[in-house]
């Protein structure tokens, strides 16, 4: 059992390389040289199997407080790695205690932390409320053994889930699976289709805020999605606080008829994933999560770097327009 590494230095960019950057927290394509946060030791393989490690933040003192929440927590408290804020405990049956603490001497952060004790979680990681417990027990072996990584690998929070995943004992995976089963999910992202998007920053581990102040910016084929309130995501970690996508115009009608037929190019996703897109049996649900996620793992599933014998085929011949379509519509899906 080895703790958390370091930060890397990232492999050279594949400068053929056309990608939704802005799903995996970017503006830029990856260029040569690129890090993920210092100091950087040189990478020994393609894809750096480290966690991002952020610069301590002075703590402030300042209690913040949360309508209808009894608890107060300063920025550093919300944050605290093995035992982050629980704002509205009625909200979700008790953590076990891998959910609420994870493992402070193996460096396993919060399930918590990132996926918030509801499960909603956030745009850069992942929600996992309501998710089959076999799916996500699935998916934590595929991230153990290598079949599920970012195809970008600036993304290093997604390095450290597989690390996570690696350092679970079974029964540790089988309580948080059973837990966040035993969730309904609530989809909270509110699409808009726009041609134009607020300027954004992106923060060390991929979630955009608006930069208060800036012109809009021409949204062009992507999206930009952002806190539906930046201080109670970010600063608070507000796990009832949601997402607003910015999608291009009449995204979400092309991506319904995709959806819903499969076109020419794939299947009906309803087929499968519910007509709700809520899920069905051991199928994940795809509706109301956010755009950039979805995003990831389309791209990701794509790119093979996250391995789907039944999805693969499915996002083979669709391109990156038709993936924002079904993402747009997969999100404003609000039952
Ligand atoms: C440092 C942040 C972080 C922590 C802590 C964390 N995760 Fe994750 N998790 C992620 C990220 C990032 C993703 C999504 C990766 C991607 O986009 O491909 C993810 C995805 C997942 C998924 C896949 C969801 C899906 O729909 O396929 C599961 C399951 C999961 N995490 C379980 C856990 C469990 C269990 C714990 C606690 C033991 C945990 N995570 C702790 C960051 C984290
Ligand atoms: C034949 C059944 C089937 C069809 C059709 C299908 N899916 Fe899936 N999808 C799955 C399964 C099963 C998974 C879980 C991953 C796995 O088992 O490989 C999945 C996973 C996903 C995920 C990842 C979810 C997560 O939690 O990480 C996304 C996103 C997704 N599908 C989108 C779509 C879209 C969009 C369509 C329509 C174009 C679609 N799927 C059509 C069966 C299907």
């Amino acid at each position: 059992m080895s703790a958390l590494a370091a930060v890397c230095l990232l492999p050279g960019a594949d400068t053929k390389r056309t990608a939704p950057d802005w799903a995996y927290g970017y503006l830029k394509p990856l260029s040569p040289g690129d890090t993920v946060g210092p100091p950087c030791p040189p990478a020994a393989k393609p894809y750096p199997d480290c966690a991002y490690v952020p610069a301590p933040v002075p703590e402030d003192g300042v209690k913040r407080e949360l309508p209808g929440a009894a608890a107060r927590y300063t920025r550093n408290e919300a944050y605290f790695d093995y035992g982050p804020a629980d704002w509205y405990p009625g909200d979700h049956p008790p953590m076990p205690e891998i959910v609420a603490k994870g493992k402070p001497a193996a460096g396993v952060r919060a399930c918590a932390l990132c996926h918030f004790p509801n499960g909603q979680g956030k745009m850069e990681n992942g929600s996992v409320a309501g998710l089959p417990a076999a799916y996500f027990l699935q998916q934590l072996t595929a991230f153990t053994t290598g079949a599920r990584r970012s195809a970008d690998p600036r993304k290093a929070n997604t390095n450290e889930m597989a690390q996570i995943a690696r350092l679970l004992t079974d029964e540790e995976a089988k309580a948080a699976a059973n837990y966040f089963a035993s969730m309904k999910w609530r989809p909270w992202v509110r699409v808009v289709e726009t041609e134009t998007a607020p300027a954004v920053r992106s923060t060390t581990n991929g979630l955009f805020l608006p930069i208060a102040g800036a012109a809009p910016i021409p949204l062009g084929q992507r999206i930009i999605e952002v806190p539906e309130n930046p201080e109670r995501t970010d600063v608070m970690r507000d796990p009832r606080s949601g997402f607003i996508a910015y999608v291009p115009a009449g995204s979400i009608a092309r991506g319904e008829a995709l959806a819903k037929t499969g076109g020419d190019k794939t299947k009906a996703c309803i087929t499968c994933h519910g007509q709700d897109l809520l899920g069905r049996g051991n199928v994940p649900g795809i509706a109301g999560r956010t755009t950039s996620y979805l995003m990831r793992q389309l791209w990701d599933i794509h790119q093979g770097t996250r391995k789907s014998q039944i999805m693969a085929p499915l996002v083979e011949k669709l391109e990156i327009e038709d993936m924002i379509d079904l993402v747009a519509y997969a999100a404003s899906r609000m039952p």
